[in-house]
């Protein structure tokens, strides 16, 4: 019986390989392993055997068994794998040549040099503040020292979340903030003073829009809150700003500008970085307005639960979108938040 088991294996072995198409191999296993097929005969009359010889052969038998029926298993996958291959190769597929590359993506202008910003201030001791794009009505105006009935707040043409008829005095709104100046009180309220962060980040306007303003836009908010804190430190912090995204020094001058939030508040002007004696961008004055700014109004200190006798400050609302547009050359505002690919494209080649 062991002969006829061993002659079986390897017969069978021999078939399968030979085997080119399933029916082949569907006869050798019913010929074989079927419920009438030659292994399960043997299988059957161990039965007739001397008992002390059955144990060893059964064991032999279930082997040759299981040995035939994987055989049988990896015929039939290189048999189906061939037989894909030979289709492919019908349709003219060739699993050899390269295939379409992948666009790849890039860095949008704008987040580039909100980067490039952030790695500046952080090497300088800065950390990265950031608060939501929804925001109490409460942070964007009251605790900037801008209350309800300020005529500053209708410089800034809010985009409100709450429906006309629930807003108003004491009453707790929602808008789109307008600046990124809430993130200020946010983060003097989370970890006090003393404090240096700048935020970064999105803000909304109800604008009509042309080429310089659009109702979506970035400004990069900057905060320092120290003993001893002065002008001299804000202009210093402004100018080493400029030149870290213009790659130089600009000449720059400051204006006094109003905002309640700070006193004295300041515009900062440089020197256009375009022409010598007037050009578009400069609108023929050769100075072009780059960030407002100013000494934190006691006011919003207190808000924040800062103690104005001890602590003072500096603040600076800088335009991202404005010093990506002076980067880059791009001369109309729109391009920024148009998803337009070829637009994209043209910073990452
Ligand atoms: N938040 C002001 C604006 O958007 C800019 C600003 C920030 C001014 C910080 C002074 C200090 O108009």
């Amino acid at each position: 019986m062991r002969d006829r088991l061993e002659e079986l294996q390897s017969q069978g072995l021999a078939a399968i390989q030979q085997a080119e198409a399933e029916e082949g191999l569907r006869a050798i296993e019913v010929r074989l392993l079927g419920r009438k097929g030659e292994i399960t005969s043997v299988l059957k009359s161990l039965g007739t055997l001397p008992a002390a010889e059955r144990p060893l052969l059964g064991q032999l038998a279930n082997e040759v068994k299981q040995g035939l029926a994987e055989a049988l298993q990896a015929r039939r996958s290189d048999l189906q794998a061939l037989a894909m291959a030979a289709e492919l190769e019908a349709d003219g597929f060739d699993a050899t040549l390269p295939g379409d590359p992948l666009p790849g993506g890039g860095v949008h202008p704008v987040n580039q040099v909100s980067r490039d910003l952030e790695d500046l201030f952080q090497s300088m001791g800065f950390q990265i503040a950031d608060g939501p794009e929804v925001e109490l009505e409460e942070l964007n105006f009251d605790a900037l020292n801008i209350p309800a009935d300020h005529p500053a707040r209708e410089s800034h043409d809010t985009i409100w979340i709450t429906p006309p008829d629930q807003r108003g005095a004491g009453k707790q709104g929602v808008v789109l903030r307008t600046h990124t100046s809430p993130v200020q009180v946010r983060a003097l309220r989370r970890f006090g003073a003393p404090l240096r962060v700048v935020a970064p980040g999105r803000v909304y306007r109800q604008e009509s829009l042309d080429a310089t303003h659009e109702h979506t836009f970035h400004q990069m908010e900057g905060l320092v809150v120290d003993r001893g804190v002065g002008v001299p430190h804000m202009l210093h912090a402004m100018n080493t700003l400029i030149e870290g995204v213009m790659g130089r020094k600009l000449e720059t001058r400051l204006r006094p500008g109003f905002f309640p939030f700070v006193e004295p508040g300041f515009e900062l002007d440089a020197r256009c970085p375009f022409c010598k004696s007037g050009c578009g961008v400069c609108k023929n004055s050769t100075w072009i307005e780059l960030m407002p700014g100013g000494l934190v109004h006691p006011n919003v200190l207190r808000a924040c639960d800062v103690d104005p006798e001890e602590f003072s400050g500096y603040a600076f609302g800088l335009g991202l979108s404005r010093i990506v547009m002076l980067r880059y050359g791009i001369d109309d505002i729109r391009w920024l938040m148009s998803g337009s690919l070829s637009f994209l494209r043209q910073f990452h080649p």
